[in-house]
């Protein structure tokens, strides 16, 4: 990792930085660079076909002023401090529910990676379904939506926004609940490291799935905080509180009802929390 002193005035993304870094076939090398984006998710739908995007192709903005989060939910997106990208993909129908638990795990990855050394490595929680966590607040989102291209391919795509050199305390609405990277360290992290990490990382488990190995899906359920606690699940006029006892093979969260019958609840727009 950069000297952190480099970083007390914050630089804009570099490309060339970035491509340095990056060890991958595919997955980020196609990249598309927007100071301004209303949503990456949005922006990526408008370009598949207009840019005729491939498999891996990167969208990354520097600000978002309609950055979106799971259950309708927005995602702060201040300029120049964070990551908010998506990566255009074209799976087999059988592997897109592998992203689910590829991507956050690639992010948690990628974190240990760069903050390693110095004594200053951190080691995040990954709660389901697909968030990334540092002491209990979290480091990143991810919100994976498919949809198909002129030509009828199907297209996932996968978006992240990692909190890495936030002043979270600054942000009203998410002092309580988020954290920056920079928070959790006290100095700032380059960012072009950080997203050719989780480029790197996740094209390694995402072709370990897709290849059949469970490795991937077995690491991220075993690093849940969820498992094992007394939660609530609540969505779409339902709410469901138990036991977190389990995911199944298709990502599903099973909760153990206080009779002792288990349900499984999809990701979908489900908020997870813990019961009091
Ligand atoms: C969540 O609610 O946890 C998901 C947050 C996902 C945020 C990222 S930022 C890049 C991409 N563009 C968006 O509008 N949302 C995702």
């Amino acid at each position: 990792m950069m000297d952190s002193m480099e970083f007390e005035t914050l630089p804009l993304f570099s490309k060339p930085y970035f491509s340095w870094n990056l060890s991958t076939d595919y997955v980020g090398r196609r990249f598309i660079y927007r100071p301004d984006s209303d949503s990456t998710m949005e922006d990526a739908r408008r370009m598949i076909d207009r840019f005729r995007l491939t498999n891996g192709a990167l969208l990354l903005a520097e600000r978002q002023t309609a950055g979106r989060g799971r259950a309708g939910r927005s995602w702060v997106s201040p300029p120049d401090v964070n990551l908010y990208f998506t990566i255009i993909l074209t799976p087999a129908p059988d592997a897109v529910r592998s992203l689910a638990y590829v991507t956050p795990l690639a992010v948690a990855h990628a974190i240990e990676e760069v903050t390693r050394g110095e004594g200053a490595e951190l080691r995040p929680e990954l709660k389901w379904p697909n968030d990334v966590l540092i002491e209990g607040k979290k480091v990143a989102g991810v919100l994976i939506e498919t949809t198909s291209a002129a030509d009828e391919r199907l297209v996932a795509l996968v978006g992240v926004g990692v909190n890495v050199n936030l002043d979270s305390g600054s942000y009203e609405e998410i002092r309580d609940i988020a954290v920056s990277l920079k928070d959790a360290l006290g100095f700032a992290i380059p960012r072009e490291e950080l997203l050719a990490a989780i480029c790197n990382h996740f094209e390694e488990l995402y072709e370990a799935a897709a290849g059949g190995l469970m490795a991937p899906f077995e690491e991220w359920r075993d690093r849940l905080v969820n498992l094992g606690r007394s939660v609530v699940a609540s969505g779409a006029g339902e709410r469901i509180e138990g036991t977190a006892v389990d995911v199944a093979a298709d990502g599903a969260l099973i909760i153990e009802l206080p009779g002792g019958r288990r349900v499984s609840v999809e990701a979908g727009d489900v908020t997870l929390r813990s019961a009091r």
